[in-house]
């Protein structure tokens, strides 16, 4: 991905001056006949002015329709990674909404939990579990773990009863299959040189197996793959598919896990493949790889779930133009609640929801206001020619790693989350104040 691109590698940015693209807006979005912009049937203008900005503004009929197209394209056994943006209200929608859970942490179990998971909900994840989180999950009973060391294969031995009652242990092999996904580095997971997984090219894959189901009250159900996020190309996720399958067939296993990865659209001229795109060129090389349909083929996406169910919304603070060099916008947010543009390059679109169908012919940096000139927020950003202090701004497609990545730089509370939808708003979390920052400290 190069510097202040979109989400592709090779996606060249070019800043779009007409009004931005409906595909980037949830579901639900409408243009009154004013101009202004409703999600979930609620005027963003007003959102803004009772609940403040920043703002995440969810809009719920998306979420429920992105969790729905995985259920319906990968089965029931599919999971839903919670990294890309947890609360309880969301935990709780995409278990409503026949979704597992992808935790990595305590914290994200503990969140899950809290919104009501059971315990058969969860697949814990991760490349480092301590004892304590590997410990709270067998606890659990029926949680499943993505295995992804030799070193975690030994604390399992040591923490799993070999007369667990019942069944065993369930476990995923998760597999390094040594496919480069075309993303940024940051995010790519595939590839040989990565912490994460066993690598099927070394047999340290098969090891783990062998190692797995050598073990009493352990039950090996399947192999897992994550190649990388933000994914566009369908054939990087065939090629897993084609890996995993034999290792599948051979160990007569019941689950093959494509993990998460398939990219979203962020820019006007970015389109992105389908949930269901994605399920069916899974599915087609499964089927080339002579799998049979008695093994559950699943998924885990994050970021296909939840990147365009929400906008964030913010409030115009400062405009400087400086003759010959650039125009900064700046807002009431900034890398504190969107680091991707600081993390990754990545390119947003933005607007104000009181004229969404205007053209944008206005050049600027939208900036945060973060004590440091990497704070941006759209490096290459096209406003209508009228923009001015006071305006609420929206960057659409921050549903994913945005509130989940959010710091607390400069002391900047993070900013409230509202789900929308029927014409109405609820707080899902609401914003953090001072008093919270101080409440950790002696
Ligand atoms: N499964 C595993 C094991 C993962 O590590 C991840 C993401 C997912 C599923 C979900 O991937 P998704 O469908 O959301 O692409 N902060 C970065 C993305 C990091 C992804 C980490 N793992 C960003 O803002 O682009």
């Amino acid at each position: 991905m190069s510097s202040w691109s979109g989400g592709d590698a090779e996606s060249v940015a070019v800043p779009c001056e007409g009004p931005v693209a409906r595909h980037l807006l949830p579901d639900s979005a409408e243009v009154t006949a004013s101009g202004r912009l409703e999600i979930g049937g609620v005027d963003l203008e007003s959102l803004a002015d009772e609940f403040g900005t920043p703002l995440f503004v969810y809009d719920e009929a998306t979420l429920r329709a992105r969790c729905r197209a995985v259920v319906r394209a990968f089965g029931p056994g599919s999971a839903y990674a919670t990294k890309a943006f947890l609360c309880r209200a969301m935990a709780k929608l995409a278990i409503e909404e026949g979704l597992r859970l992808d935790v990595s942490t305590h914290g994200e179990l503990g969140v899950a939990l809290s919104a009501g998971a059971e315990p058969g909900d969860i697949v814990f994840h991760g490349n480092n579990k301590s004892d304590a989180e590997l410990a709270a999950v067998v606890g659990l009973g029926t949680a499943r773990i993505v295995v992804d060391s030799f070193d975690e294969v030994e604390r399992l031995a040591r923490l799993v009863d070999p007369r667990r009652i019942g069944s065993g242990q369930q476990v995923l092999v998760r597999v390094n299959p040594g496919i480069e996904a075309h993303t940024h580095e940051f995010i790519a997971t595939g590839q040989e040189d990565s912490k994460f997984g066993f690598s099927l090219a070394s047999g340290a894959a098969e090891k783990a197996i062998d190692a797995l189901r050598g073990l009493r009250g352990v039950e090996v159900v399947g192999v897992h793959a994550h190649i990388g996020s933000q994914i566009m190309r369908l054939e990087s996720f065939a090629r897993v598919a084609g890996v995993l399958a034999p290792v599948v067939a051979a160990r007569g296993l019941a689950e093959l896990c494509v993990g998460g990865g398939l990219g979203v659209a962020y820019l006007s001229d970015e389109e992105a493949p389908t949930i269901e795109e994605w399920a069916d060129a899974v599915h087609a090389e499964c089927a080339r790889a002579g799998l049979t349909p008695s093994v559950q083929v699943t998924a885990e996406p994050g970021r296909a779930v939840v990147a365009t169910a929400a906008v964030t919304c913010y409030r115009v603070g400062t405009v400087k133009e400086l003759a010959g060099i650039r125009n900064f916008v700046a807002v009431d947010g900034g890398m504190s609640d969107n680091p991707r543009p600081v993390l990754y390059g990545s390119g947003y679109e933005a607007f104000l929801p009181r004229c969404v169908g205007a053209d944008r012919p206005y050049a600027a940096r939208i900036v945060g206001k973060h004590c440091e000139s990497g704070d941006v927020v759209v490096a290459e950003a096209r406003l209508p020619g009228d923009v001015k202090v006071g305006d609420a701004l929206v960057t659409p497609v921050t549903g994913a790693y945005g509130f989940s990545m959010a710091s607390n730089y400069n002391r900047v509370g993070r900013p409230a989350v509202v789900f929308v939808g029927d014409g109405r708003a609820r707080v899902a979390v609401r914003r953090e104040t001072v008093d919270d920052l101080l409440r950790l400290e002696s």
